[in-house]
């Protein structure tokens, strides 16, 4: 009798701690995936790569979603690079690659006087892949596609 109990105590534990374990594994990779958006912004209106590589040091680059909120911003370096994490409970990465944008709002003129002062560069994102840190924390890299001008209208 106390056998029979025992194993049945047994499976029942087995039954119950199986799916929570898988649960637990799910709600950890979900929790712990973040995403990071990160590039180099040239001094150019056409072309990722600016006349002699010149880069864009200092520019306010936004994340730009939906119609155009600004939803998270960063500022590029001596470099031109910046980088920005992002909140994986606010952002969808599939949502995050169809309707947002990077787009750099300080003038094209602060980095070269010739280029225009009016309008801004603008790029939309694709995921390069997912790095894996220790085991446990997934970043998913997403860099812009190339910025482009766009002129104010
Ligand atoms: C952006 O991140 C990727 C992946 O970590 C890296 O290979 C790349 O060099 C970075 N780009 C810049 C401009 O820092």
């Amino acid at each position: 009798m106390a056998l029979k109990l025992a194993l049945f105590v047994f499976l029942m534990i087995s039954a119950v701690a199986a799916p929570l374990a898988g649960a637990q594994s799910g709600l950890i990779s979900g929790l712990l995936g973040l995403i990071r958006i990160n590039g180099t912004v040239f001094c150019s209106i056409d072309a990722n790569i600016g006349a002699n590589g010149a880069v864009f040091p200092n520019a306010l680059v936004q994340l730009q979603c939906g119609g155009g909120n600004a939803v998270s911003s960063t500022t590029t370096n001596g470099a031109g690079v910046f980088s920005m994490l992002l909140d994986p409970l606010q952002f969808l990465l599939s949502s995050l690659l169809t309707d947002c944008n990077l787009v750099v709002n300080t003038p094209l003129s602060t980095c070269n006087a010739k280029l225009p002062a009016l309008g801004v560069l603008r790029s939309p994102l694709q995921l390069i892949g997912n790095t894996i840190l220790g085991g446990l924390l997934r970043v998913a890299n997403v860099v812009p596609t190339g910025f482009l001008f766009a002129p104010t209208t």
